[in-house]
């Protein structure tokens, strides 16, 4: 039909297409806020310092397995679930207890498949948007080579669980102040990351399969019923898993730096305690 619509097919040639909306501002603001938040957060994991202002502890440092109690603003040596400095840490590398337990977040986030999404449109621009060129036309190989570790989402996701609990601690740990209890900017902080967090983890895709999939009856029984309704809370999670994902990447930055400069005394803590 002369004139009409073409549906289907990809223009060659990165960046061709006919579309006429500003399609490359979202991979653009990606690109900008990973290279943000990820570049911010792995300055703060490999400093091994200013983590801890006493009652906060920054959740990119929880759980703490071992302290070094000499590094300035760490947390007190008895807060640690193991112990002191290990002999065995490798001098090249910095001591830092965030380098031995961020692993595991960091996996989940990054083989998420909002995450996947996002930084192949905008860093490999495979391709950068629907209908527009891509960088090497019909060069993406889904998940089957190189990426084939994405399919590790799922066993990253049970880590994530783990944290769930540990994080929500560290909050309810943050109203208590030597054994007083108060409220202090830093504990809203902290909550309001344990909820996004979890926010986050319980609208994954994988979590949503584990507690809903598999089942052909829904109201069969009381355990089916159940899982239906966690499945269906993870599904309005899951809807806006973009936006946690988002939320909870800059609020657990934002919390390691409100912690931070509490800690150096560039800020003060607004709090009930002094
Ligand atoms: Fe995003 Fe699992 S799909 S965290």
């Amino acid at each position: 039909m002369e004139g009409g619509v073409q549906i289907g097919g990809h223009a060659s040639g990165l960046g061709t297409t006919q579309r006429r909306d500003t399609w490359w501002v979202g991979p653009l603001l990606t690109v900008f806020g990973i290279l943000v938040l990820l570049g911010y957060m792995t300055w703060a994991a490999f400093q091994g310092d200013h983590y801890y202002t006493g009652p906060y502890l920054s959740p990119l440092y929880e759980p703490l397995l071992f302290i070094d109690g000499s590094a300035a603003g760490s947390a007190p040596v008895d807060h640690a679930w193991i112990g002191g400095w290990p002999a065995w840490w490798p001098d090249f590398l910095p001591v830092s207890p965030a380098l031995l337990i961020l692993a595991f977040p960091g996996a989940f986030r990054a083989t998420c498949y909002y995450y996947r999404k996002a930084y192949y449109r905008s860093f490999s621009a495979t391709p950068p948007g629907c209908a527009v060129g891509a960088l090497k036309q019909n060069a993406y190989k889904g998940e089957t080579r190189l990426l084939v570790v994405q399919n590790l989402h799922r066993y990253a996701m049970y880590f994530a669980l783990l944290y769930i609990p540990i994080l929500a601690l560290g909050a309810f740990r943050s109203f208590f102040h030597d054994g007083e209890f108060g409220v202090g900017v830093g504990s809203l902080v902290l909550t309001v990351n344990a909820v996004l967090l979890t926010a986050f983890t319980l609208g994954c895709h994988a979590w949503r399969h584990l507690i809903g999939g598999k089942l052909d009856c829904y109201s069969c029984d009381a355990p089916a019923r159940m899982r239906y309704k966690a499945w269906s809370w993870s599904s309005w999670l899951n809807a806006r898993h973009q936006l946690f994902a988002w939320v909870s990447f800059f609020v657990v930055a934002s919390a390691d730096l409100y912690v931070r400069l509490v800690s150096m005394g560039v800020i003060t803590d607004l709090n009930t305690w002094s």
